[in-house]
């Protein structure tokens, strides 16, 4: 059911889910209509044991023969395990998931129908799709809803109708014979005919040698008086770890301009909003939340090839035994996909009087990919791989256990694996606040 999925977007999920509807309770689309499974408290018994070979030996020879157009849907009965090509076999809490996963998609799409940006390529080996997949992930990370296209799939009609609906979009492409392939040749000419010049666009594509592809679609849209949200990303075959993270980066920076755009697009309605009587006991829960102190930390952190780190203050120690601590990080952060549950990761307690470079250092902006320790003096763990700040007061070792999704925020649940006083003496810099709006 998944094999439609090359990249994962709502609406082909959405579509899956339906597919699965018979057999599992709570993934139909239609609200309050259950599927057949609902009724079914157990998965497949030995009574529909004989119905289920007969059908997967029919649909055996059915694609051995190649005409699975005409393959009827499997006999209904209560899935017993939910085999995903992208994750890992569940079998315990399918039904749960599957709600769950339906609620999601609805919101993603929901949300699509508002504000999103477009993701729009082809890929004949499925590096350039990793990337756009990368891509995507960051996009959604700063909360922006994703429309997923695979040109090879679809009609100069769907990317017309889809870049009249999008806010922004970016276009990925292999090179093959020195070109990009005719679908997404057509696809930038439709782009370039409809698209607004306003929306904010960025390119990406994976080659072998040559790489023409990416330079045609940059020239192209360049020429055509496009900007871009971020650098170009080509990649030699396989994407790394770290060409991930620069796409994921960079779909980021990519969410973050349309963003900007829409704000600016709304500011007169904002001011209205804001001069509202609201606003002024609004401003006094936020002075309120803003007396909350905390300690001023470098999370540092390595996923495969590549390192990340970020400035934190919403740092909170949670256990004595196991020493554990919070750390709340914000969902578009680039390190936020570095501290999924089991990574590891270094929290470094910086010191009053001596925090002004590593602060400075971490609030520089930067590039998708770009070294973001700079001028930063770090040493690299033996034990864990990421990086220990030279000047901070002390540093600890620590893995992560759980998340709890917060609002605009993940709380990471983290244990404290190891640590290590780096100063004997000094205090901890705190950061006070005027405001809980901001950090
Ligand atoms: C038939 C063929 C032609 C190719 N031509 C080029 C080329 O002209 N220049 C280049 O840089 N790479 C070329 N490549 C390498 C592909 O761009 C590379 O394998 C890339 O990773 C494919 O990305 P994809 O997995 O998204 O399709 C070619 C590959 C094949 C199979």
């Amino acid at each position: 059911f998944f094999d439609s999925m090359p990249a994962p977007g709502a609406r082909p999920a959405s579509a899956a889910l339906d597919k699965l509807a018979p057999y599992l309770s709570g993934v139909s689309s239609s609200p309050g209509a259950a599927g057949s499974a609902e009724k079914e408290t157990k998965p497949a018994t030995k009574s529909v044991a004989p119905k289920l070979t007969k059908w997967l030996m029919g649909a055996a020879s059915k694609y051995a023969g190649g005409s699975v157009a005409t393959l009827a849907a499997p006999p209904a009965t209560a899935a017993a395990a939910v085999a995903p090509l992208h994750g890992p076999v569940v079998r315990a809490a399918r039904n749960e998931l599957a709600r769950e996963y339906r609620e999601w998609v609805d919101t993603q799409i929901a949300k699509a129908d508002d504000f999103s940006i477009a993701v729009i390529y082809a890929s004949a080996y499925g590096n350039t799709s990793a990337m756009a997949q990368a891509i995507a992930r960051g996009i959604t990370k700063a909360g922006v809803a994703v429309e997923m296209l695979n040109c090879e799939l679809s009609t100069v009609e769907d990317v017309a109708t889809l870049i009249a609906k999008t806010d922004g979009f970016c276009l990925g492409a292999p090179t093959l014979g020195g070109h990009m392939p005719t679908p997404v040749s057509n696809a930038l000419g439709v782009i370039v005919k409809e698209a607004s010049r306003e929306y904010p666009a960025g390119v990406f594509g994976s080659f072998g040698w040559s790489g023409e592809a990416v330079d045609l679609m940059e020239s192209r849209l360049k020429d055509g008086g496009f900007s871009f949200a971020f650098d170009a990303v080509r990649c030699k075959f396989k994407p790394t770890e770290a060409t991930l993270q620069v796409c994921e980066e960079s779909g980021t920076d990519l969410a973050q301009a349309v963003k900007k755009l829409r704000r600016k697009k709304q500011t007169a309605e904002t001011k209205a909003l804001a001069s509202g009587g609201a606003a002024a006991g609004q401003s006094d829960t936020a002075a309120a939340v803003g007396r909350i102190v905390g300690s001023l930390c470098a999370v540092t952190a390595k996923k495969g090839d590549a390192q990340s780190a970020m400035l934190a203050s919403w740092v909170s120690q949670a256990s004595f035994n196991p020493p554990a601590l919070t750390v709340a990080v914000a969902k578009e952060r680039a390190v936020e996909s570095f501290l999924l549950k089991g990574a590891t990761f270094n929290l470094n307690v910086l010191q009053q009087g001596n925090e002004k470079d590593t602060i400075k250092a971490l609030l520089k902006p930067f590039a998708p990919g770009e070294n973001r320790f700079g001028d930063m003096a770090v040493d690299i763990s033996e034990t864990n791989g990421c990086a220990i700040v030279t000047q901070a007061l002390s540093y600890m070792e620590c893995e992560v256990e759980e998340r709890m999704e917060c609002g605009d925020h993940w709380v990471v649940l983290a244990k404290v694996r190891d640590g290590k006083l780096l100063q004997d003496e000094g205090l901890t810099a705190i950061h006070h606040r005027k405001t809980g709006t901001s950090y």
